[in-house]
């Protein structure tokens, strides 16, 4: 059980209108009440995240508890604790949640897996439900009530289909008002929700997405595969094989995906072929590693021929172009394309520091490039330095455009100068 205030940054993106439907019902219902929504829907498709991205919204404190069958109504409520020599009272989420409401106008508590709790339990929050006031049973029949122009939002999350944990009880499911269900997304906004949320590109989304939905079928159809391959498994998915090493590929397929979807070998071995079949492994290696027809129709040689260089480029500057391009595809072969760009599509610092090492004449040849658009001079303006020392590109020089023109950088090498 916990009752902290949760610091999540990652924020919810709707599939429909959720967000917004559940947003105006907050809005829209009377003041001085308790409001219950209750989520359910597979597991890991977003509904916590849901529902903290919604306290956030309207900037209310939130109070988070994980349903378990261990959970005691002093945990909700509060209890007395021994100190030295006296006893002092803990107030629990629920009172400390009406307080909070009553300070701000507006306080949640999210109840994760709220079915997880068992029945007697559930009575607890009954009267706050439906009744907006507690009575503190431990604590002298104490009484704690919404005022009149506060609310109290109670997010109840619950994943449909998972056996072996409670039913909600007639009486407690009843006192939330709506219960809307959360469910897979469709495969173009899954692609979406995962680039976004992985920072992977689209195409990595696409192909592991199109391979959970095989899976997904596979599962829902003859239930031969124990586990569902949630949203949350492909965001981590793509998060991981973008950030490690390519070399990798394999292992993160096997820890990610065989070995958490399927309990069995059979299982893992029809997980397995469902990849094969989709040339899993095969696809997102190639990608992975710029190996990909798509990456290497940029870098070849057809398309200099066809013009894809601004016509304003010498035969030598095309030259030191298509050097820098051949080293960075070493750099992707080593490290994968994710570890170029930032999220925010800046630059990231390893990648100079390799070509520094490395490359260091390359990319000093290419670096020079820079003079055309005067980077150099506002870097002597700046710090009093030159760019250059003894005939050759400082990677004092490197660092600075790098730090204070990253985006001019990544349209200067994406665009003017076309590296990728
Ligand atoms: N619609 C969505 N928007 C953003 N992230 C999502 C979405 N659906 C799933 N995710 C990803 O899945 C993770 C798990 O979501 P979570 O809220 O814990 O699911 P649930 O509570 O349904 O089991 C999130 O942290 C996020 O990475
Ligand atoms: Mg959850």
């Amino acid at each position: 059980m916990s009752s902290v205030k949760n610091n999540q940054k990652i924020t919810y993106i709707q599939q429909n209108n959720e967000f917004d439907y559940l947003e105006s019902l907050i809005k829209t219902f009377p003041q001085g009440e308790s409001i219950g929504i209750l989520l359910f829907g597979p597991p890991g498709t977003g509904k916590t995240l849901l529902s903290i991205t919604l306290a956030k919204h309207f900037e209310a404190p939130y109070y988070f508890i994980d349903g378990s069958p261990d959970l005691d109504r002093r945990d909700l409520e509060g209890n007395w604790e021994l100190k030295k020599g006296y006893t002092e009272f803990n107030y629990g989420p629920l009172t400390r949640a009406i307080k909070d409401a009553n300070d701000n106008g507006i306080s949640f508590i999210i109840i994760n897996e709220v079915n997880a709790i068992r029945e007697s339990e559930q009575i607890s929050l009954n009267s706050l439900l439906s009744e907006n006031h507690i009575n503190l049973i431990s604590k002298g029949f104490e009484r704690h009530e919404l005022k009149s122009e506060s609310k109290l939002i109670i997010i109840g999350t619950m994943n449909k289909g998972v056996v072996g944990i409670n039913k909600l009880q007639e009486s407690f499911g009843d006192r939330f008002i709506i219960a809307p269900e959360i469910t897979y997304p469709k495969k173009t906004k899954e692609i979406e929700i995962v680039s976004k949320i992985s920072g992977c590109e689209k195409i990595v989304a696409e192909i592991v997405v199109d391979a959970a939905h095989q899976i997904r079928k596979q599962a829902t159809e003859d239930y031969s595969i124990s586990h569902l391959f949630s949203t949350r498994l492909i965001v981590n998915f793509c998060l991981l094989i973008t950030k490690m090493p390519p070399n990798y590929l394999d292992e993160n397929i096997k820890n990610c995906i065989i070995h958490k979807l399927g309990d069995t070998v059979e299982e893992r071995k029809s997980i397995a072929m469902i990849l094969d079949g989709k040339m899993f492994k095969q696809k997102l290696g190639a990608i992975l590693t710029g190996d990909s027809p798509k990456l290497q129709k940029k870098s070849s040689k057809k398309i200099k021929e066809s013009k894809s260089y601004p016509e304003s480029l010498k035969d030598d500057e095309i030259s030191v172009i298509e050097r820098m391009k051949r080293a960075k595809n070493d750099y992707i072969k080593k490290y994968g394309y994710g570890q170029i760009f930032r999220k925010n599509g800046e630059f990231m610092w390893k990648f100079f520091e390799w070509m520094w090492n490395f490359k260091r004449e390359i990319l000093r040849n290419y670096i020079k490039l820079t003079e055309n658009l005067d980077f150099h001079r506002i870097y002597k303006s700046t710090t009093g330095k030159n760019h250059i020392y003894r005939g050759k590109i400082t990677l004092k020089y490197i660092h600075w455009i790098y730090k204070h023109k990253n985006y001019d950088l990544v349209i200067f090498m994406k665009r003017f100068y076309p590296v990728f």
